[in-house]
């Protein structure tokens, strides 16, 4: 049986994919209470003693706005330590599988046009700039797939799905942005996508990994109230009026649509938005 060591496995991406991976494989996930991936040593020692062969990393600082304030701590964890773990993948010859984000694009593309994986990175953000040098670093072992997700929401963790349905329960109206445009991805797409990886073992490199389909948050909210069967009122608002409104909020690119004719390439065909958010409610609702 192959070996995975898994980091970040109580995560909301990490625990899924660890409940999945198990029926397969020989799982060793790690949390941040058993192994801080800042700490180089660390990270090189579990992985000689585990002698995977593939590591994936689920573990960032994910908190957008957060990394503004924080930008020391989110660069170690997002960016400098990727480092220590494609170090180890190299050490160990195992494969490396990341996961980075939509956030590494400036947004500043036509919104009639997509992001394909070559084009040029310049992130808006704090938390897009350190996921850049991340993805950097990842490259670095040499063997590895840097899976760029956006939007994620999943059962097991915070997301902006649960946050709309909470908003519900106490709002007759609220404000969401209505340019900003992109794919909403479950975790359970982005667990799928990553298991075809594994058996596939395509070309090494940078895949753009999300729900097929593009939309804003505005009209990913109206969906969500749709299925979820709830009245309150979507307005939408502007970048700039939400910026206004929330003057700690981080800058976010406009379009961060993701292109998925290399991922369809390999002959992995991500379901549609709309059908993973049906999905995700359904389990979510019970
Ligand atoms: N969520 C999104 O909308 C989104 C969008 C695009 C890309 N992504 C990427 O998708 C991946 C998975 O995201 P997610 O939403 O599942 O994240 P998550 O739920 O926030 O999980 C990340 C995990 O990493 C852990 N962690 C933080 N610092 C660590 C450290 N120094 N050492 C070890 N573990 C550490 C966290 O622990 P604590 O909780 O204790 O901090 C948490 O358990 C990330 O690479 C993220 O950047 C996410």
């Amino acid at each position: 049986m192959k070996k995975v060591f898994l980091i970040g496995a109580d995560g909301m991406l990490g625990g899924e994919l660890k409940e999945r991976l198990e029926k397969k494989y020989d799982v060793t996930g790690t949390t941040i209470e058993t192994l801080d991936i800042c700490d180089k040593e660390a990270v090189l020692r579990k992985a000689n003693e585990i002698k995977p062969d593939y590591i994936i990393n689920c573990a960032a600082y994910t908190n957008v706005d957060g990394c503004e304030v924080n930008y020391d701590l989110a660069n170690r964890v997002n960016g400098l330590a990727v480092e220590n773990i494609a170090d180890a993948a190299k050490a160990t010859d195992a494969k490396l599988i990341h996961i980075s984000t939509d956030y590494v694009f400036d947004g500043k593309l036509d919104v009639d046009k997509v992001y394909t994986e070559n084009m040029e990175t310049a992130p808006v953000s704090a938390y897009g700039k350190t996921k850049l040098l991340g993805e950097q670093n990842a490259a670095k072992a040499g063997k590895y797939y840097i899976l760029r997700t956006a939007w994620l929401y999943g059962l097991g963790g915070k997301n902006f799905v649960k946050t709309m349905l909470k908003l519900s329960e106490n709002h007759d109206s609220i404000n969401v942005v209505c340019d900003q445009h992109g794919s909403p991805t479950s975790t359970t797409t982005l667990c799928e996508i990553i298991e075809q990886v594994m058996e596939k073992e395509p070309e090494y490199g940078v895949y753009h990994s999300t729900n097929e389909g593009f939309t804003t948050w505005y009209d990913f909210t109206k969906k969500i109230y749709e299925l979820a069967n709830k009245s309150t009122v979507v307005n939408p608002v502007t970048s700039e009026q939400y910026k206004e409104m929330n003057p700690a909020s981080s800058d976010r690119p406009k379009n961060s649509q993701l292109s998925k004719q290399k991922l369809e390439s390999i002959g992995i065909v991500p379901s549609k938005w709309e059908d993973a958010l049906a999905n995700y409610l359904e389990k979510e609702l019970q």
